[in-house]
């Protein structure tokens, strides 16, 4: 199954390329299905979480800065994020 597809079925994701951090959670696939389902999903939510608060609390006004690049592979994700944020302490 094309993991990176089925979450982007725009039947049940309206919008599925737009980044709505308030979106209605409606299931996603990203970690499999049934007895494979990842082991570590728990790790990797956990890691997404601190990583994506500790960009936005140390780079101030980090803002979209170009079209993003995808890639599709098995996976969907991002080649090329280009950012901009103001110069700060680098705490
Ligand atoms: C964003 C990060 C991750 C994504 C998107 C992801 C995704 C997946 C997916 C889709 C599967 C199912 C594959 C299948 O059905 O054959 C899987 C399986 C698995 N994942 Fe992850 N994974 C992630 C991170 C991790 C991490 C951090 C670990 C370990 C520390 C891990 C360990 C495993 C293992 C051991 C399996 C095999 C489970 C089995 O076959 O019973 N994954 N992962």
């Amino acid at each position: 199954m094309g993991l990176g597809n089925a979450n982007r079925d725009p039947r049940r994701y309206p919008g599925p390329d737009r980044l709505d951090l308030a979106r209605e959670p409606a299931g996603h696939f990203s970690f499999g299905r049934g007895p494979h389902y990842c082991l570590g999903a728990s790790l990797a939510q956990l890691e997404a979480e601190v990583v994506i608060t500790t960009l936005c609390r140390r780079l101030r006004g980090l803002r979209l800065a170009g079209e993003p690049v995808r890639h599709t592979t098995i996976f969907s994700g991002v080649a090329h994020l280009p950012v901009a944020f103001a110069a700060g302490p680098g705490t």
